[in-house]
């Protein structure tokens, strides 16, 4: 029997991943040999996708990027162990993810995504074992003593925020999973929701019995309709199997889960607006306080946390809290699953202790870029991240240094841009999605925004540009300190830094093309 994987994540599939399926069965039809095919997550290895995988006693051994066209010879070389410009070697010995520390995605690519039998076969499930052994005061010390902040982009300490719910007395309270991943180059959560959904509702349920709630619910975008499925399968095989229900594993807590999806808009994944659109309502942004830790959904505290902040529970539970605080650096604790995305020439989830600069990523990890020209900026944490110019390269990946220059982590994402990139159309960007996406709560935003990307317009065909320059300074100050909340607030981010990097491309002719010509 021969033992076939291929991914069905969604950036797989828009490859080919199900073609390519489909024509390995056809084959081994028309061959008579018996085969299995176990879709899987994606290992993250964009540029190699659809990445198939033989098992084979060395480990699986891996070919890429497959066609419907290579099918035929790819199966010749796996039955007769043959070469083939394809083959990868053993998958797990590929240097790009050799050097990987993946803690949160050991199992994304491996274990079929729609089995608790398979996920269980890798270890999971031991990290809810271990919680129901140690109980609430138990769990919270030891997220806290992980060091673990918030995967969605303002990095706060997971610990604390669960702390503040175990100790707020309700008659319920409630475990909220935002999936919302709007942020430009982002897809770590839409990868793991496909590839290994089961830690996404481990980590939800082991933050229920360390606070108290038995009911969780995940909000997913819209657009994620491949993680969607996977997320609402993997919760009817968990139910199923006693690990959600009204006595998890036997026990004498209950937990249920229900997936909710979003309906697009870029600001229902601020919490509080998440919030509004989980109770069915607009998503506007509410006023803290209360926090939601106080008061959250439906006016009850709730645990409000990013796919990944829940998917590095499991871990921190069955491995211990020392065991991932070993990682990283200062404050940044673990690992970072970070998205390397935009003009790159080997895109995909790259995850890493905290600590490697940004220079090792780009140009190390990410071989620079796709064109092959040089790279002239990369824009890190989203849509409201900094733009970096290569003398910031040296940057570590660490929410204290990032936040020193004046950048953010965020969610991890980063795209990157080569020199034909006029980064004072990137500020334009950057203020005209605050003007579409605004959810309009608050004044700076909402007219700011608008008065923004006229400024940068004048600016742009050259009227009276010192002047406007001035103006929009003084605009993002507003902006920066007077919004609601961080979609306002941080748009000044991309804006002041493309004008303090790059002052060459603000003006009617970019000064940098005036001097080439
Ligand atoms: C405009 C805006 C959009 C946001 N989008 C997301 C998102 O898509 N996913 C996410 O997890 N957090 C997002 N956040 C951050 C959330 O408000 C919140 O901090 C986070 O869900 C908390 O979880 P964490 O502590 O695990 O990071 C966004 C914040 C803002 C201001
Ligand atoms: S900053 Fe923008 S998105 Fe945030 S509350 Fe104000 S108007 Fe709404």
């Amino acid at each position: 029997m021969i033992r076939i994987f291929i991914p069905l994540d969604a950036g797989a599939v828009a490859v080919g991943a199900d073609e390519v399926a489909a024509a390995f069965a056809q084959v081994a039809e028309a061959r008579q040999l018996e085969i299995e095919i176990v879709r899987t997550g994606s290992r993250g290895l964009y540029w190699l996708e659809p990445m198939v995988e033989l098992a084979a006693p060395e480990g699986r051994v891996a070919f890429g990027p497959v066609t419907e066209a290579d099918v035929a010879s790819v199966l010749d070389a796996m039955i007769h162990t043959s070469d083939h410009a394809l083959r990868l070697g053993v998958a797990d010995e590929i240097p790009w993810l050799k050097r990987q520390t993946r803690l949160t995605f050991v199992r994304c690519g491996v274990v079929d995504p729609r089995s608790v039998e398979s996920y269980r076969a890798h270890d999971g499930y031991k990290g809810l074992e271990r919680a129901l052994t140690l109980g609430s005061a138990g769990i919270l010390a030891d997220v806290s003593a992980s060091g673990l902040r918030g995967r969605g982009g303002a990095g706060f300490p997971t610990g604390i925020k669960w702390k503040t719910v175990a100790d707020t007395q309700a008659d319920r309270k409630f475990i909220v999973c935002n999936a919302d991943e709007g942020d430009s180059g982002t897809f770590a959560d839409r990868m793991i929701m496909e590839g290994d959904p089961f830690v996404v509702i481990e980590g939800m349920t082991i933050a229920g019995i360390a606070v108290g709630a038995t009911r969780g619910y995940i909000y997913i975008r819209s657009e994620y309709p491949h993680a969607i499925i996977a997320m609402e399968q993997a919760i009817k095989a968990a139910k199923r199997t006693g690990f959600l229900g009204n006595s998890i594993c036997g026990s004498a807590h209950a937990f249920d889960i229900e997936v909710r999806v979003g309906a697009g808009a870029y600001v229902c994944g601020e919490e509080t607006s998440l919030l509004e659109s989980l109770e069915g309502r607009r998503g506007i942004v509410r006023a803290k306080p209360p926090l939601p830790a106080h008061k959250g959904l439906f006016g009850k505290p709730t645990v409000i946390n990013n796919v990944l902040s829940f998917a590095a529970i499991p871990f921190i539970l069955n491995d211990g809290a020392k065991a991932y605080a070993e990682f990283g650096m200062g404050r940044s604790r673990g690992t970072m699953p970070i998205q390397l995305a935009g003009n790159i020439k080997f895109g995909g989830l790259f995850e890493v202790a905290f600590g490697i600069t940004l220079g090792e990523l780009i140009d190390d990890v990410g071989g620079g870029t796709f064109t092959g020209r040089p790279v002239r900026a990369v824009q890190v944490g989203g849509p409201l991240g900094a733009y970096f110019p290569r003398e910031l390269f040296d940057t570590p990946f660490d929410y204290e240094a990032f936040a020193k220059r004046d950048g953010l982590i965020g969610h991890g994402g980063i795209v990157v841009f080569d020199d034909s990139v006029d980064m004072s159309k990137q500020a334009r960007f950057a203020m005209e999605f605050c003007a579409i996406e605004s959810c309009g709560k608050c004044t700076p935003c909402r007219i700011g925004s608008t008065r923004g990307v006229e400024t940068i317009d004048k600016i742009r065909r050259g009227e009276r540009v010192a002047e406007n320059k001035v103006v929009l300074e003084d605009l993002c100050h507003t902006l920066k300190f007077g919004s609601l909340c961080a979609l306002g607030g941080f748009t000044s981010y991309p804006v002041m830094s493309a004008l303090k990097h790059f002052p060459e491309d603000f003006g009617a002719v970019p000064t940098r093309l005036q001097a080439a010509e």
